[in-house]
């Protein structure tokens, strides 16, 4: 069987892009490859401003599940493929309906502030949602204070340290990819490059927050490293970020905390995935419009007050 090679898959997938008025979104925590044919590249914040605004006809979503399933809730009309089905996010996979509902009845009365790593029906009985880029303005937004924050915990501890007058009452979900890098990750890349920045996502433990030099989202983080002087950076977040800033600015050096900051799920979708899902329109995301009608006012009240 002839074999596509890989400039022939990425001419295949732009012409078809074309062709059926489709645009292709990417996280940046996917793999490089995909950069050819993708859209735009960003996070989540940024993604979903996109989802929303875009007037393509498809919308081929190169991220994990509940990422996809946020721009069919935005999107409604359009048609929204994960080339991969089987990436999912395994902090959103923490939280359910049920323990949702068994959260809120323990602490009633308090806005529950939902991070955009949650399925849609988690979201669907959620006050307002935030992004890694934006928890602390949304949950300044309330003016509440006391609020629930879901299902991150470390991203909820990193908000109530930054909102010391606000009582942040955490579910205890987490990213296993950024628990798993520790403090001695850090001061072992510190020995080596002593004057490198550290750049932490706040899904890391508070202990290595704490250690950070700057804490944001991802392309907070690639903001930083752009705007900054300095040379060396060692990036405390998953690898795809270190894969783009190393092939973007090659005069600066960026280390990878570890290499177990690696999101398997991510890197699921391979250029014959987006071939074959745009060509027969497989792996169409679908949200339960009852669902999907609760989840997008949550979402959409983020998406306003970061404008
Ligand atoms: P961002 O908000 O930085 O895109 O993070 C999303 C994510 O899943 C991090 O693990
Ligand atoms: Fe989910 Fe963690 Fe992967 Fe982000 S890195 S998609 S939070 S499992």
């Amino acid at each position: 069987m002839h074999e596509n090679t890989k400039k022939e898959l990425i001419e295949k997938i732009k012409k078809l892009k074309k062709e059926k008025n489709a645009i292709i979104l990417a996280h940046c925590y996917q793999n490089l490859e995909v950069d050819e044919v993708a859209d735009y590249v960003g996070d989540s914040l940024g993604l979903s401003q996109l989802a929303a605004k875009t007037d393509a006809n498809i919308i081929v979503f190169l991220g994990v599940y509940f990422m996809a399933e946020t721009a069919k809730i935005l999107s409604p009309n359009k048609k929204v493929l994960i080339p991969n089905i089987n990436s999912g996010c395994k902090m959103a996979d923490m939280l359910n309906l049920q323990k949702l509902r068994e959260f809120k009845s323990q602490n009633p009365n308090t806005p529950t502030v939902c991070y955009i790593n949650s399925t849609a029906e988690v979201k669907s009985e959620v006050d307002i949602c935030c992004t890694s880029s934006n928890a602390i303005n949304v949950v300044k937004s309330l003016n509440s204070k006391k609020v629930l924050f879901l299902p991150d915990k470390y991203l909820g501890s990193w908000v109530a340290k930054n909102l010391p007058d606000v009582e942040v009452i955490t579910y205890p979900g987490y990213c296993p990819i950024h628990y798993s890098i520790t403090t001695e990750d850090i001061l072992n890349a510190k020995k080596l490059h002593p004057k490198a920045k550290v750049l932490v996502h706040p899904e890391c433990q508070q202990e290595v927050t704490a250690l950070g030099d700057f804490i944001g989202s991802t392309t907070q983080i690639i903001n930083y490293t752009i705007k900054s002087d300095k040379k060396e950076f060692i990036i405390v977040t998953e690898k795809g970020v270190v894969d783009r800033l190393k092939r973007d600015y090659p005069e600066k050096e960026f280390i990878l905390v570890s290499p177990k900051a690696c999101c398997p799920d991510m890197k699921l979708h391979k250029l014959e995935d987006v071939l074959y899902s745009l060509q027969n329109e497989t792996n169409e995301v679908k949200v339960n419009e009852n669902i999907a009608q609760k989840a997008i006012i949550p979402i959409e009240k983020m998406v306003a007050i970061t404008k």
